[in-house]
This record gives structure tokens, C-alpha cells and sequence, in this order.
């Protein structure tokens, strides 16, 4: 078996996942209570919970699965891309308990994991497909050729999707993280209610900071009363907005590549008007699109893993 290890981000997961892809076991410690007050994720908070919880979170995952490490022949980490100090220290206890065991490890793209994601028993995906992977900090067109090769069509040139959602959430005074909390007030609201700009750009590119923008503005101009009163309908529109962006570049990145399969990955990949917006796709199990530690093993099934002891020289990378 494998086990992986993900700490990016706010999230401290470990998971056994088998060569086969079966998922025996997914412990994600989610620190977002810890950064709500804050309003976003302190990356040096990150780091220091981290450290708490990266050591009992093995321990859960290997009990939840019935092992011990005896069971597992390598070790599956997040290199990079996410916050230094996060990254540093899933990294540091993979190396750790790596050579406590001379086993090999394995260096996991982040990014890599999120499409992994959909490699995962009991219904994987095989390539080719266009994947949309939109997350709090990416938002990525792949064309994804084979398990290891891949194309990257569009990007967005500021915002990420997720960081959008997250934005917007504490421009309407709710709380972090905010793409659930849209998702879930959009339910009661109309998403005709307001008529928020999607950036027209060339190609294949997002971009979502004018849109931010405009909701600052709406919300602006409303006393506490009436935004209290026309919240679900700018939580509505404002969704709708980002997902008709992300829409519609998925679209035309499948006609443009001749893709006939689209799925989506990455946090905003749970997001129910997404996911109704493209019911011919394949999305991620709901519990797979955020963060977690079983899509980092599924990568690390295509990874070349790095023997006992050459990776205690490797290091963490915040970009990719
Ligand atoms: O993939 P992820 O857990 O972390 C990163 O790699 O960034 O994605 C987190 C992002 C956050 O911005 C969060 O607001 C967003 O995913 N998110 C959602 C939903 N659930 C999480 N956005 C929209 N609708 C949701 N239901
Ligand atoms: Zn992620």
C-alpha cells in the first residue's frame, strides 16, 4: 500500500490507497475553524497545526485501515505547489517516517494529485479527457493526454475560482471558507437577480477580479437591511457567474482539443450549480475535491519514487 500525505494547504490528510487504486482509508483534518476568524488561511498558524496533527492523522489512517507500516511499501508526499512552511512539514514527516522504514518515497505534485483524484476505485477515469481543475488557488484547462502527460490551455490571470467564491462569501458577510457557504445560500436566492460580468478574454484564459469588483459595488450600494434581504440573490448571481466562466472555457477547451470527455477537480468541483452546469462530466467524488491525501497516493501510481535515502535531500516548492 501506499500512504499519502498532504499538508498545502489548511488541510492535513493522510491515506492508504492501494496500486490497484482502492482507497482503504482518508483522514482529512480540516484547520478552518482555526483560520474563520481570520477571514483566510495564516500560513505560519497553518504550519504550527500542521505539526500537531500531521503524526496522529498517520496514525488514524493506518488504524483506519487495519495496518501498520509494515503494510506500506512507500511513502507519497505534497512537494509543491502550496504554502512554503505547510508543505514543508508534510514533507519533512514523509521523509521521516520514510527512512525510519528505508522505504522509498514518492514526490506528489499537488495539481497532479487533484486529477488523480479521478483515477480512484470504484469508478476511475481513464485518459484521454479535458480536465478542469478549479481550486482556491488554481484554475487550470488541462488536456490530459495519458496518466503522465498532460497540456495546460488556460489559466486564469488572477483570481483563482476558489479564491473568487472565498471573496465574494466575505464581501456578503459570511464565513470562510466561502464557496460552501455561496454554494449553500444560492439555493435561496435567484441567479437572475443581478447581471455580474464574465471577463470576455481571448483563448482559453479566466479571469475573475473584475467580477469581484462588481460585486464589491452592488454591495456597496445596499444599506444592512437590504443586503440582508438580497443576499441569497447576489450569493446566486455571483455563483453563476463564475460557473458560467468556467462553463464555458471547459466547453470550448473539449471543441477546441476535440475532447469528449470533460471532468472537473479541485475544491469548486463541489459545487452543486457546477456540477449540474455540466451533467455530461465526470466529477470528482464530493469528498475528493477538496484537499485531501488519497488523490496524492492515486498520483504517486505514475511517479517514479525516490529510494532510501537520496530524498532527504529534496526540498518543497510554493509554485510550480
Ligand atoms: O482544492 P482545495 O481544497 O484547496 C486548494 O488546493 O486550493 O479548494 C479549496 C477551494 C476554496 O476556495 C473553497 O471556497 C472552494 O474550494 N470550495 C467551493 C465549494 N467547496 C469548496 N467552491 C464552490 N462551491 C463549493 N461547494
Ligand atoms: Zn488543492
Amino acid at each position: 500500500m501506499i500512504l499519502g500525505i498532504e499538508t498545502s494547504c489548511d488541510e492535513t490528510a493522510a491515506a492508504l490507497v492501494t496500486d490497484e487504486g482502492e482507497i482503504r482509508s482518508s483522514v482529512v483534518a480540516s484547520q478552518a475553524d482555526l483560520h474563520a476568524r481570520y477571514g483566510g488561511v495564516v500560513p505560519e498558524v497553518a504550519s504550527r497545526r500542521h505539526l500537531e496533527l500531521v503524526i496522529p492523522v498517520i496514525r488514524e489512517a493506518l488504524a483506519d485501515a487495519g495496518a501498520t507500516l509494515a503494510d506500506v511499501d512507500r511513502i507519497a508526499v505534497t512537494q509543491g505547489p502550496g504554502l512554503i512552511g505547510a508543505l514543508l512539514v508534510g514533507l519533512a514527516a514523509a521523509k521521516a517516517v520514510a527512512w525510519s522504514r528505508r522505504l522509498p518515497l514518492v514526490p506528489v505534485d499537488h495539481l497532479d494529485g487533484h486529477v488523480a483524484s479521478l483515477y480512484l476505485e470504484p469508478d476511475p477515469l481513464e485518459p484521454p479527457f479535458l480536465c478542469l481543475l478549479a481550486s482556491g488557488g488554481h484554475t487550470l484547462l488541462l488536456d490530459i493526454r495519458s496518466h503522465t502527460e498532460q497540456k495546460l490551455l488556460g489559466t486564469t490571470l488572477d483570481d483563482a475560482a476558489g479564491e473568487a467564491f472565498d471573496k465574494g462569501a466575505r464581501l456578503l458577510g459570511l464565513g470562510y471558507p466561502g464557496g460552501r457557504e455561496i454554494d449553500r445560500l444560492a439555493r435561496d436566492g435567484d441567479p437572475g437577480a443581478y447581471d455580474f460580468p464574465v471577463a470576455r478574454l481571448p483563448g482559453l484564459d479566466f479571469s475573475f477580479s473584475g467580477l469581484k469588483t462588481a460585486l464589491l459595488y452592488a454591495v456597496r450600494d445596499l444599506s444592512d437591511d437590504d443586503l440582508g434581504a438580497r443576499r441569497a440573490d447576489l450569493a446566486a448571481s455571483y455563483q453563476h457567474a463564475i460557473v458560467r466562466a468556467l462553463v464555458d472555457r471547459a466547453r470550448a477547451a473539449a471543441a477546441e482539443t476535440g475532447r469528449e470527455r470533460i471532468a472537473i477537480v479541485g475544491g469548486v468541483a463541489a459545487n452543486s450549480d457546477l456540477r449540474e452546469a455540466l451533467p455530461d462530466a465526470k466529477a470528482a467524488p464530493l469528498a475528493l475535491c477538496t484537499d485531501n491525501a488519497a488523490m496524492i497516493a492515486s498520483a504517486a501510481r505514475w511517479v517514479e519514487p525516490v529510494p532510501y535515502p537520496r530524498y532527504l535531500a529534496l526540498d518543497a516548492y510554493a509554485s510550480r
